[in-house]
């Protein structure tokens, strides 16, 4: 029914021309690659920002797309299916007695300038009273080997143990915010809280970014450039955490028209040559 209806709305709709490619497929000038506080984020660029540089082929063929029927479809009750998510360890607290993690998967990223995200959580949570008194969090991204100790602090409390000292996590002092960060995480974010917004079963905290510190260890001596994908990231989906895979491709590879040749090929871990914020 769903196809009878689509083809029908085609019919009805003038022929539209060509897609060109979006602005944010556009190089970017130098000046744009800096923040609006003078920091220069050349070293750091986002992974989702577009590159000119050649976009490598798919390393394997793409499952073929199959629609079934509409009418095979099932309709399940409204819920929350929006995977994959990350898991992020949110640690929080003012002094080192009150300190404290909690395993957050509704999280995401709400606005680029000023740079702001936002994380939602259920008002019994340990936690949740801690951010709401000292409005400040830090954000940990989680790897593969913080994988047991994500689970871990989304399944026990803080109002019960010191959950850095039982998890082997060590709290280091953040620049920007009153709270700790994770040390054994490759990118923590600094964030101070903006906005509570009650909205049922969980308060959303709206938070801007003030500060960012990352893990040395994944920056390339040569290159300056930020291998995150070194670090070994986990997601969370349908109540499964995994590892993630191979790259399927670098942002805008769908609108490339081909690769360059090999020998042209830019060489591994060379930085990104020009890019533009999303
Ligand atoms: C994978 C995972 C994701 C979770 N996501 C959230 C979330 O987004 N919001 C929330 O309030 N609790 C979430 N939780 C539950 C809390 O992390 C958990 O209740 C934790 O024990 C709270 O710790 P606290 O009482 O010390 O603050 C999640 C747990 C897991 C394991």
């Amino acid at each position: 029914m769903e196809k009878r209806k689509t083809s029908a709305r085609r019919n009805a709709t003038p022929a539209r021309p060509a897609c060109r490619p979006s602005s944010a497929g556009r190089p970017s000038t130098a000046s744009a690659r800096r923040s609006s506080d003078g920091e220069d984020r050349s070293a750091a660029p986002s992974p989702s920002e577009p590159s000119t540089a050649p976009v490598p082929a798919l390393t394997a063929p793409a499952p073929a797309l199959t629609a079934p029927a509409a009418a095979a479809r099932e309709r399940w009750k409204p819920g929350t299916l929006i995977y994959p998510l990350p898991a992020v360890l949110v640690s929080c607290g003012a002094t080192p007695e009150e300190y404290n993690l909690l395993t957050v998967a509704w999280t995401g990223t709400v606005c680029t300038n000023p740079p702001m995200c936002s994380i939602s959580l259920r008002p019994e949570r340990h936690s949740y009273e801690i951010i709401r008194r000292t409005g400040a969090f830090v954000i940990n991204l989680t790897t593969q080997a913080l994988a047991r100790a994500t689970d871990w602090c989304g399944v026990r409390s803080g109002r019960d143990c010191d959950k850095f000292r039982e998890a082997g996590l060590t709290p280091l002092p953040s620049d920007r915010v009153e709270a700790p960060l994770v040390a054994e995480s490759p990118v923590n974010i600094e964030c101070r809280v903006r906005q509570r917004l009650p909205l049922g079963s969980h308060d959303l905290f709206l938070a801007e970014v003030v500060g960012v510190q990352v893990d040395p260890a994944y920056i390339d001596p040569a290159t300056g450039r930020f291998d995150l994908e070194r670090a070994g990231l986990i997601a969370y989906s349908h109540g499964e955490y995994f590892a993630l895979g191979r790259s399927l491709g670098r942002f805008g590879w769908s609108v490339r028209k081909k690769s360059r040749p090999a020998a042209e090929s830019r060489p591994a871990g060379k930085p990104k040559s020009k890019s533009k914020s999303r």
